[in-house]
């Protein structure tokens, strides 16, 4: 790890979606704390005054919450400088170097569409901004493994690894990072930790809105690019990592990256792909568009650990309900010594063990255990014990990784190889596919999802009360 700090963060991107809903609130907090204290240069197209750009920094604040320490606010605004032109022009890097002034060790932010960052990185390069500075790149990384390798030679042309931040905004989100620190703080968890304990894996992301305004980009993305060869593999990975060989993160990476590339590249049978309706009504959306808004994918570890062990992932847009949920869903008792309890038996509530990870809305880890009700009969119930429960503290994870990044910190970062595995495995997938199949808004997607997981009991509704948590 490089620790010099960055003297200057500069934000590509600085009229858009992204820095408007978690770089400005983030940079607000970062004054409030003390963290930020660098010069702050925002680049994007727009010809903004300074009051024009001012008054947008305040209401992306505002939106997020109310400016509750007007010093600090103020101390933000007085730290950015705003340089307005066109990403291809290189008059737009000559201005962006002026507005730089002495600084030595910038931290370049690119916050902008994917299609645009080769062309910045190397503009960087050129004109020569990217000497002992950092470059930190927002996902998708890449549309694919050509691309991503593509990519990845241009950023390495232009800045040594270590200078590169690709990010995984999950990776800096406090309940995933408990992912980590609860598996390996803990020594109960790792005698049951594979395939002779652990019957099924399942994960959902659901959303209850849609694509909001992003249908340009939503098209050349869909669900499987924008949230399960990310997001969801990198909760996977935590999941199923070997336990990191020493201190410190380089063994994390090795240890996640070995499960990436364990994963069996993805046949189009273990995929389903759905569409809600009216997808293809929004803006920017092709009247015929098979993009997909939901996916759910059965996906194989080909490890000692995980052999024969089936993970399910789910993800997709106005959903029944919004949640992040992971279940680990553990095998039955060998032997039916109860109508309710057995390898026969089937339903959420005759389900037997598990251990249930909720990371949003909440932060909860419960632990499911079938007890006996009471009364005269042997009849049981599944109640959960809950481990952890925790405010979730999803607002201060672009303020750490914007921190970490401008310090050096590659901890919260995914790697090169990380990046490629990840779209290896669903490469042969990504063109060869069946089509997309409608739902309902506000359903769980289309029914062919079911049938998916059928032979393991079933989706869980990450919505439904179970015992902790809610
Ligand atoms: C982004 C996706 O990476 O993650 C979005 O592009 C998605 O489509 C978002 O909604 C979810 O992240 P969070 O932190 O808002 O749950």
């Amino acid at each position: 790890m490089n620790a010099e700090h960055s003297d200057a963060l500069v934000i590509f991107g600085f009229s858009g979606d992204l820095a408007s809903k978690k770089i400005f609130p983030a940079l607000y907090a970062m004054a409030k704390s003390g963290a930020l204290t660098v010069p702050v240069v925002g680049v994007a197209s727009s010809k903004w005054r300074d009051d024009d750009w001012q008054r947008h920094v305040r209401r992306s604040v505002e939106q997020s919450g109310p400016i509750d320490d007007v010093p600090a606010f103020d101390r933000l605004l007085s730290l950015i400088d705003y340089v307005s032109g066109d990403y291809n022009d290189a008059q737009t890097f000559t201005r962006l170097k002026q507005a730089l002034g002495n600084a030595k060790r910038p931290a370049h932010y690119l916050a902008i569409p994917p299609s645009l960052f080769a062309a910045v990185i190397q503009s960087l390069g050129a004109a020569g901004l990217a000497d002992n500075a950092r470059v930190i790149v927002e996902k998708p990384f890449g549309r694919d493994l050509a691309s991503a390798r593509a990519l990845n030679a241009v950023a390495q042309s232009v800045f040594p690894e270590s200078s590169i931040f690709r990010i995984d905004h999950f990776l800096g989100k406090d309940a995933i990072m408990n992912i980590l620190y609860f598996r390996f703080a803990n020594s109960f968890l790792e005698p049951i930790w594979n395939r002779h304990h652990v019957a099924s894996v399942q994960i959902t992301m659901a959303e209850d809105f849609g694509i909001g305004g992003r249908g340009g980009f939503y098209e050349s993305a869909g669900c499987l690019r924008d949230v399960v060869e990310n997001h969801l593999f990198q909760i996977v990975a935590l999941l199923a990592m070997e336990p990191p060989a020493y201190q410190g993160f380089d063994a994390v990476h090795v240890a996640k990256t070995s499960v990436l590339r364990a994963m069996k590249p993805l046949s189009p049978d273990e995929l389903v792909r759905g569409q809600y309706l009216g997808y293809r009504q929004e803006k920017n959306v092709a009247p015929d568009s098979d993009v997909e808004t939901y996916c759910a994918l059965r996906l194989q570890i080909d490890s000692w650990r995980w052999g024969g062990v089936p993970w399910y992932l789910r993800a997709g847009k106005c959903l029944a309900g919004k949640a992040l949920e992971v279940l680990v869903q553990l095998h039955p008792p060998p032997q039916q010594l109860f109508d309710d309890a057995g390898p026969g038996t089937q339903g959420l509530n005759q389900r037997a063990n598990h251990l249930r990870f909720s990371l949003q809305p909440s932060s909860t880890i419960a632990l499911a255990a079938r007890v006996k009700q009471p009364g005269q009969g042997f009849v049981g119930t599944l109640r959960e014990l809950c481990l952890h429960e925790a405010e979730n503290l999803d607002e201060q994870t672009y303020e750490r990784l914007l921190g970490n990044a401008m310090a050096g910190d590659d901890a919260l970062f995914t790697s090169q190889d990380a990046v490629e595995a990840a779209w290896a495995v669903v490469e042969p997938v990504l063109s060869d596919h069946h089509a997309a199949l409608p739902y309902e808004r506000g359903s769980w997607g289309p029914k062919a999802a079911d049938a998916l997981i059928a032979a393991d009991g079933g989706w869980h509704d990450p919505t439904l009360e179970i015992g902790c948590g809610r």
